[in-house]
Parts: structure tokens; sequence; C-alpha cells
């Protein structure tokens, strides 16, 4: 980092709290936040200095954009650097979900394992050659079709605001559909559609009674895109077989009867943790943020703003 640039960090990895975290940007012209803190406009109103917003993490639906791009600071993500890995995360998560490994080895640890060859023991549906259902399409959801169409011979099928180009759909031998026949053809529904105000609750109740009763869903974009109640009642009543989630309403709060039930496999919010990628999404983030302080070989120009207008003014 440049010899110019003073650096304050958090390194006990602990998340601050708001009145914290406005104490500790007095004063500073820059902040590298990930999804946990919340940049909305009482925050910047109380740090005037504040010209960056650098977010570690592809998502930044914990940033008030349009507050930041009204007071002309700039923000920025870190796209394109976690795809493969959060599509492997994806997939895996969705794998493990259909074939119930967690579900199956808490037995196994529990000590309960006490007969072979049982004929129907955690039988799942299975992953290859079932449909493969995607709900939001952008890179990630692209790199998760490839997965399922060209590993596992699985008929893909997508829904997006728009249909993608016959050039990014081929790759992924995928067909658009309406969200309805997504929902009702699906034997594995994965998520990973930005959270807004309008993708709020996109799967509630309603959603849910239309997918099959033996279908799984899988969430690794946003808590708060799935009604985490309405899914809880509707694993519990067979409405769905199984779920995986490593994103959560509320999160680091999980929902009681989601912690309860069987036939869902949870992870902490790790999409993107490997090692590597981690790593390439800080030294992203860090690439950004020295840029749209005026430092380094790209000085004005970060590589990645999520409101580029604001560097035009
Ligand atoms: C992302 O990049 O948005 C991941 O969810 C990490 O926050």
């Amino acid at each position: 980092m440049p010899a110019s640039i003073e650096v304050d960090s958090n390194p006990d990895d602990a998340v601050l709290s708001a009145a914290e975290l406005v104490r500790r940007l007095q004063g500073k012209r820059g902040v590298m936040s990930t999804g946990t803190e919340r940049i909305d406009a009482a925050v910047l109103d109380a740090c005037p200095a504040l010209k960056a917003v650098c977010n570690v993490g592809v998502g930044y639906n914990n940033i008030d954009v349009e507050a930041c791009t009204a007071r002309g600071i700039v923000v920025t993500n870190t796209p394109d650097v976690l795809t493969e890995t959060t599509a492997d995360f994806g997939f895996a998560l969705m794998m493990a979900t259909a074939r119930r490994i967690t579900e199956s080895e808490r037995f196994l640890r529990r000590g309960e394992w006490t007969q072979t060859g049982i004929h129907d023991h955690f039988v799942g549906p299975d992953v290859h050659g079932a449909t493969l259902g995607i709900l939001g399409m952008g890179r990630i959801g692209q790199a998760i079709a490839r997965r399922g169409a060209l590993g596992f011979g699985m008929r893909v099928i997508y829904h997006n605001r728009s249909r993608l180009s016959a050039a990014l759909e081929a790759p992924c031998r995928a067909a658009y559909v309406d969200k309805a026949t997504l929902l009702q053809e699906a034997d594995h529904l994965v998520l990973v559609v930005p959270y807004s105000a309008s993708s709020h609750h996109t799967i509630g109740e309603a959603e849910l009674r239309r997918m099959k009763p033996t279908a799984t869903l899988t969430n690794i974009a946003r808590g708060g895109i799935v009604d985490d109640a309405a899914l809880a009642r509707a694993l519990k009543e067979g409405v769905i077989a199984a779920a995986g989630l490593d994103v959560f309403e509320g999160e680091p709060k999980v929902h009681p009867e989601l912690l309860a039930a069987p036939n869902i496999v949870l992870t902490p919010h790790i999409g993107s943790a490997s090692v590597s990628t981690r790593r390439a999404m800080a030294s992203l983030a860090a690439d950004n943020l020295i840029a749209a302080l005026g430092s380094g070989p790209q000085a004005g120009r970060p590589p990645t703003p999520v409101n580029p207008a604001v560097l035009s003014r």
C-alpha cells in the first residue's frame, strides 16, 4: 500500500457496532467493508469525510448505494474473482442436500449406525440427469449451469429478470422459462438472485407449494430472498424434500425451526470461502480503495465500481 495512505483496521475480525463503526470512521476517506457492516444514510451523514465504500463481496445490499451516489461517494464490489468458487459451493450444497450428506453423517456420529445393508437408508433424489433450475442467471448462475449440464448431464432451466443472449446461453446449455415453470419443473432449484426490496421473499409459501414434493431448494444468494419461516413449515409438512441454505434472514441468527429440521443442510455464509478466492476478494477491494482515494496505477479509476457515474462528476 502506498505510504501516503494511513490505515486503521479491525484486527479482531469481530463485527463493529454501528456506533463503533461511526466512531472509527471519523476523518476517514475510505472504508473497506464486508457484508456485515451496514453503510446507510445515517452512517454516511455521521462520517462526512468518506469518499469511497469498497465492499469485500459481490453482493452489496449492506450499502445504501443511492445515498452514496447522492453524496458523491463511490461504491465498489468484488465481482468475477469469486464466480467459480461460489459456483463450486452452490453445487456442493445442492448435492449434499439431495444426497442427505449431513443428515446421514449426524446419524453415524450419534452411533446409530448399527446395521449395514438397509436397502432404503438415506435414499434421496439423483443429481445427474435431473432438472436443475436456476433463479438468477448472472455470472455465478451461469457457472452453476455449466457444472450441471456439462458435468452431470442435467437438463438446465433458468429464470432471470431478462433472458440471456444466445451467446451466453449456449455454453450453459440452459433454457429460459417463466418463474412458474421453473418452480414446477426443477428437481433441484438453486437461488442466485441479488437481494433488493423487490426480491424480498421471492420464495415464500405459494412458491414452495408450486414445487415438486421431491424437489430440493438451495439458497446461496442472500437471506431474505426466501421466507425462512415458510420454508421451515414446508420442510416439516413435506411440501418439498429438502433444503440447503448458506444464507439466512437476520443471520447470524437462524430460524429455530430450520435448526431443528432434519432435512436441511446449513452452512454459515461461506459460499466464496476458498483460500485463494478470499485473498483475491480482499486484494480487489484494496485495489478499489487505493484507486478511489487517488493513489496507485489506477488512481481515480477503481477497477469495479458499482456507481461509476460518481467518478465522472
Ligand atoms: C458475496 O460476495 O456477496 C458473498 O456473499 C460474501 O459476502
